[in-house]
């Protein structure tokens, strides 16, 4: 018999990764709390969690002004349409990332220029973004993916140069740390998802870090309908309900009161993680920049070579969730993205802006190799199991290694 689990054989690990979401006593009496003040809701905004909650997140990531809302997405077409980037400006996004960075733009009217990645990052290439600038652009949106950080020097510089406003999505990188600045206090805005995946969760729901407390009470105004939120009470714009609920909030507290704790543990299996993957033939890690001071652990995400396991990264992370280790392929290309086509959904920005969308016409080599063969994610949960979460992977991977010759030849027969 075959020794991989795929065909039958024993898999590297049969106890589970710790699942996640994690809770105990203190958020179901938290959540009680909530319940019997009878104030569940976002309205009046923000709440007394809320309030909370956005002083101790703001707290956490080391600055900035915090507006908690519905989710992650609605956080960066707040950011937008509070400094007025609108129709037909041009906003340069990565090509690698989910589709909610470009929908988010065109939510606020504007159009998503896509660009591609950094071979050694897999985040938004400086010098694409360089090349993408023209007089209509507006604002650039670094995503930092993974347990990576988009180059915020060059970023930064390359907006100073062009007066373009900043943009961090932060979805995937709370607690992170450029220069030990906190990911989304370096742009004019950072956005997070506290959606139930991420490090920090609250089941749905989002932060958006601004950068000055004007633009934080514009962002207020635009998800609660246009209520004035500046001091004056003069500040009125159009809105709607991208509210965060008490009870989101309520669970965000206490989050934030486990988060140091996890992530710390999270670094240090990710250390070693690097170490062992380095040794790993056929594997390449992303660059730990020494200007990423702290890491932060949404997935691990690294390469494959497909010459040397046989198989491009699907087969790769089939078998490898066979062995018992918890992984995915990640996003495909945004132009390629299923998900994303704006197009056939006839949205009113592609439909006016059609010469942007010709995503046939386009190619971003770097993200299509990442999305298409060679990128593997690993879920965050091995990061919580301790060195023997980390062994398993390692020895799962050289396993399929020194089975490669017949996952490949299984795919032939297939
Ligand atoms: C990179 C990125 N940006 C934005 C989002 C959107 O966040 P949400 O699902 O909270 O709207 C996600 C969520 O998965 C994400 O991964």
């Amino acid at each position: 018999m075959s020794e991989l689990a795929v065909f039958g054989g024993t898999p590297i690990r049969t106890e589970p990764y710790p699942k996640w979401p994690v809770y105990d006593q203190r958020d179901i009496q938290a959540i009680t709390d909530v319940i019997t003040s009878g104030h569940w809701g976002g309205y009046p905004y923000p709440g007394p969690q809320t309030a909370e909650f956005a002083r101790l997140f703001a707290e956490m990531q080391g600055g900035g002004y915090a507006v908690p809302m519905a989710n992650g997405t609605v956080t960066m077409e707040v950011a937008l349409r509070a400094v007025d980037i609108g129709w037909g400006d041009e906003v340069i996004a990565p090509a690698y990332t989910f589709q909610a960075t470009a929908a988010a733009v065109m939510s606020a009217g504007a159009i998503p220029v896509i660009v591609d990645v950094d071979p050694e990052t897999y985040c938004i290439d400086p010098k694409s973004i360089q090349s993408a600038i023209t007089p209509r652009t507006k604002a650039i949106l670094p995503v930092h993916l993974g347990a990576e950080m988009a180059d915020m020097d060059a970023v930064t510089e390359l907006a100073e140069e062009h007066n373009l406003v900043v943009v961090e999505d932060c979805a995937h990188a709370h607690g992170a740390k450029w220069r030990n600045k906190g990911a989304g206090t370096i742009g004019h805005f950072g956005s997070f998802s506290l959606q139930s995946s991420k490090t920090l969760t609250t089941g749905e729901g989002g932060v958006l870090l601004c950068r000055t407390q004007m633009l934080a009470s514009k962002a207020a105004s635009l998800i609660d309908c246009g209520r004035p939120h500046d001091e004056a009470g003069m500040l009125v714009t159009m809105g709607a309900n991208y509210r965060m609920t008490e009870l989101q909030a309520a669970l965000g507290i206490i989050g934030l009161e486990r988060f140091p704790d996890q992530a710390k543990h999270r670094e240090k299996s990710a250390a070693y993680m690097d170490e062992a993957l380095s040794e790993v033939p056929g594997v390449r890690i992303l660059k730990c920049d020494p200007r990423l001071t702290t890491r932060s652990f949404y997935q691990y995400v690294f390469a494959i070579d497909p010459k040397v396991f046989k198989v491009k990264h699907d087969a790769v992370c089939y078998a490898l969730e066979k062995e018992g280790i918890p992984c995915e392929v990640g996003y495909e290309a945004m132009h390629h993205y299923e998900l994303f086509q704006p197009i056939l959904s006839r949205l009113p920005v592609p439909s006016a802006f059609p010469a942007y969308f010709e995503f046939s016409k386009m190619s971003f080599p770097v993200a299509e190799r990442a999305c298409e063969s060679d990128a593997v994610w690993l879920d965050e949960s091995i990061f919580r199991a301790g060195k023997k979460g980390v062994d398993d992977v390692i020895l799962a991977l050289k396993k399929i290694l020194a089975n490669a010759n017949e996952l490949a030849q299984a795919l032939i027969d297939k």
